[in-house]
């Protein structure tokens, strides 16, 4: 699929102070960045602007910033490790309000190729993430410091905030360009080709906790693909509505008419619509979540006893869906299949995670939990993309319009 907006190869950036929208929101250990993937990912973009002459600006928000500016959520650890990822420096402007004065000052002072970051633009709270209702302030200050705006986020491209969305409209008033930028481009290519012009079969698998989340992408992938497989915590409304008892497994009453129609759908449209066979069981969720110690059984997925909760597929069900996945041509995967985060109940994700590493289809990753997965797991080379967006591609993949997508300018 491609996409008809305006890209970092349609402008001419030299000489240019160019803004530029990432998704930096990397997770921190103790200050330290434990995985630099979505950094990587922007190089492409930063790298072509610096080769370009443009002044680079970059700006991004980290973490969900709930009581304010703060030292934990700042974005000083992406600049260095960006400074070294680039071999050369990235000025961090420290400055909790994002704009003003001293970013200003920076910006003036900046050679063609120079690449300086943004303090994380949650500081500046709803402004940043209600401009609808805090006011517009902060996307034309950030627009005051640039010609042009690049969006690179995709991982932020679902949400309308000022600096993902909003800035566009000021850019645009001085006759600026907005483009994408190449992560974009490239997660809308596969993200886009494998639900519009899939290679057939085309198998799509999902989890998670709660159906409540994915009913729009159930019902959307159920149009596009051949084998919809589900697995997770969501799984087990599913079971119920098939009629079987499901113990103390998590279950959304409110969605069991819902899981009935979505196989009623799939039935009359001849699609598969896998759900577990089996199930491994526990007496209770484990307290903390990765506690080792704890007793599991597996059951047939219509025999949960009524004292125990499904926390993963079972070894048939594992069997089934690494079959569905063999025989495969495109394979889109989003949400883990059990409680991952406890090794235990992680077996049920890990060996879908293989199964998808050793079919010859095109395997794209949703972000979120089932690309940590398949990163951890070091299967992260054998897929054919990883999303760097969790819910951004979640809602990519319910046929929703992005706001950091359609804020581009289309293309000429
Ligand atoms: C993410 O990690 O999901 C993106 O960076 C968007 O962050 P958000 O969910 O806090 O808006
Ligand atoms: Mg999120």
């Amino acid at each position: 699929m491609s996409l008809n907006k305006k890209s970092v190869d349609d402008i001419n950036v030299k000489g240019r102070r160019v803004l530029v929208r990432c998704d930096f929101n990397v997770p921190l250990k103790n200050g330290e960045i434990t995985d630099e993937t979505r950094i990587v990912a922007a190089l492409p973009t930063i790298k072509k602007l610096i080769k370009d002459g443009g002044k680079v600006i970059l700006c991004s928000h980290l973490g969900k910033v709930k009581n304010g500016p703060n030292e934990g959520e700042s974005l000083a650890p992406v600049a260095k490790r960006l400074s070294e990822k680039l071999g050369k420096d990235v000025k961090f402007i420290d400055d909790y309000s994002v704009t003003g004065a001293t970013a200003t000052g920076a910006v003036e002072a900046m050679n063609e190729g120079d690449v300086i970051l943004l303090q994380n633009t949650r500081f500046r709270g709803k402004e940043e993430t209600k401009p609808e209702e805090a006011g517009e302030a902060f996307a034309k200050e950030l627009a005051d410091l640039a010609d042009d705006y690049v969006c690179d986020a995709f991982g932020s491209a679902h949400r309308a905030h000022a600096s993902v969305a909003v800035v566009t409209k000021y850019i645009k008033e001085k006759g600026g360009n907005n483009a994408v930028g190449y992560l974009m481009q490239k997660e809308i290519d596969f993200l886009g080709n494998a639900v519009e012009n899939p290679v057939r079969p085309f198998v799509a698998i999902l989890g998670g906790a709660k159906v409540a989340d994915k009913l729009n992408v159930i019902n959307t992938l159920l149009d596009k693909c051949d084998t919809l497989i589900i697995g997770g915590g969501m799984a087990y409304t599913f079971l119920k509505a098939k009629g079987y008892e499901v113990g103390k497994s998590l279950l959304d009453e409110t969605k069991i008419d819902y899981c009935k129609e979505m196989m009623e759908k799939a039935e009359k449209a001849g699609k598969q619509l896998l759900l577990p066979v089996d199930t491994v069981c526990i007496d209770s969720f484990p307290d903390p979540i990765d506690n080792p110690n704890i007793a599991t059984t597996v059951v047939d997925a219509d025999k949960i006893p009524s004292d125990k909760e499904g926390a993963d597929i079972g070894p048939k069900t594992i069997a089934l869906y690494a079959e569905a996945v063999k025989s495969a041509k495109t394979v889109v995967w989003n949400g883990p299949m059990g409680v991952f985060e406890n090794p235990v109940l992680a077996n049920g994700t890990e060996e879908v995670a293989k199964a998808l590493s050793e079919t010859s289809a095109t395997t794209i990753i949703g972000g979120g939990d089932s690309a940590a997965a398949v990163n951890q797991l070091g299967y992260a080379d054998k897929m054919s993309h990883i999303s760097t967006g969790g819910g951004a591609s979640l809602e990519f993949l319910e046929g929703k319009k992005l706001p950091g997508v359609y804020a581009a300018d289309d293309r000429a």
